[in-house]
């Protein structure tokens, strides 16, 4: 348990810092161009150093790891990764933006990934080549949806929802979903980091889209599965499917947050909007044993105080934060 209670239950593992898009609520070009500073290789951890890490974490209790970035299908061979990670026993899932999911659902589903987070925030082409702002079509991104359901794998939706940019999409979005039987969540724009120029009044507050939803299709409650859920629920009264908002902004869950992150250089962060995160690839690379390891990450856990967006207000917004692309959401 942290200071404020909490287990250490969730890892989000970063695999890369790279990324094929540039979604402008994300990495927007003007910052993340050819000047911009990407991790060398020989500073990622290797994939036997994040097994290694993984398995530690697991012995402290995790159950589930996410593997994300940048985009985590840019790294090459990623799918040798699950396959080290499906052999702990956990719920592995993954979060990709699909553009390379066609090519590669079979193999991770070979490989043992568990289920699969889809990143797509509109399905009009125009509205997706402006927000990924690298002129990638939606239909490659359904391709990629297609072979993963085909390949066994359960397909999830994420939709960042953006005022003035996409919110005309939701209800299409919605639909889409329903249709297919896809869990979708849609996410309150966050501040994380400072290159997207985040402002609240580009946030589209949950209970906006709850009503949205509601008047078009009709949707009741659902309790929230596990402690820790970040999404509040909903079902389409004609049970068609599941939808929800991730309401980091309007309606903090820092209370129930069991998450530890892990950057793709082996930084572990207690918090999406933490700034330095603790160097265990240090650690690794100075020859720590899986004792010293587990005592560490020990260590920091119980310190923990993090709760960063219930704070979150003027006094906060000056505050150094890292990216979105850095840490993987
Ligand atoms: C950083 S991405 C990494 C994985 C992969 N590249 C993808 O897009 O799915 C993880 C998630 O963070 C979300 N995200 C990025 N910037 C965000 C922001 N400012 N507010 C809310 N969600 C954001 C993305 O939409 C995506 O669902
Ligand atoms: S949200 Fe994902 S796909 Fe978009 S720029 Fe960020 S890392 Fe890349």
């Amino acid at each position: 348990m942290d200071l404020l209670g909490r287990p250490l239950r969730d890892l989000r593992i970063s695999v890369t810092d790279r990324c094929n898009f540039r979604c402008v609520y994300c990495m927007p070009k003007e910052v993340y161009g050819s000047a911009h500073r990407f991790l060398d290789r020989r500073e990622l951890l290797t994939f036997e150093e994040i097994a290694r890490v993984a398995r530690v974490f697991v012995s402290a209790g995790v159950r589930k790891i996410r593997i994300t970035g940048g985009e985590p299908l840019v790294r090459r061979d990623l799918e040798r990764l699950v396959g080290m990670l499906a052999e702990l026993d956990v719920d592995l899932t993954l979060t990709t933006n699909a553009s390379l999911l066609a090519a590669k659902a079979q193999l991770l589903a070979d490989a043992g990934l568990t289920r699969i987070t889809v990143s797509l925030d509109a399905l009009d082409d125009t509205v997706f080549r402006a927000l990924n702002d690298v002129d990638f079509p939606v239909t490659r991104v359904l391709e990629g949806v297609d072979a993963a359901l085909a390949a066994g794998l359960p397909v999830k939706i994420n939709s960042v929802v953006k005022r003035g940019v996409n919110e005309h999409e939701i209800v299409p979005l919605a639909r889409y979903c329903r249709d297919h039987g896809l869990t979708l969540r849609f996410i309150e724009y966050m501040d994380v980091g400072h290159t997207n120029g985040w402002r609240l009044d580009d946030v589209v507050p949950a209970a906006e889209i709850r009503a949205l939803l509601d008047g078009t299709f009709g949707i009741e409650p659902l309790e929230p599965a596990y402690r820790g859920e970040v999404a509040q629920r909903w079902r389409y009264r004609d049970g068609a499917a599941e939808v929800g908002v991730i309401t980091s902004v309007t309606e903090p869950f820092c209370g129930d947050c069991t998450r530890a992150r892990l950057s793709a250089e082996g930084r572990l962060f207690t918090c999406l909007f933490a700034v330095l995160g603790h160097d265990l690839r240090a650690l690794i690379r100075g020859g720590a044993s899986d004792t010293v390891l587990e005592e560490a990450l020990e260590g920091i856990w119980r310190r923990r105080d993090d709760r960063y967006s219930e704070l979150r207000s003027a006094a906060t917004e000056g505050l150094e934060r890292v990216e979105m692309s850095y840490i993987g959401g």
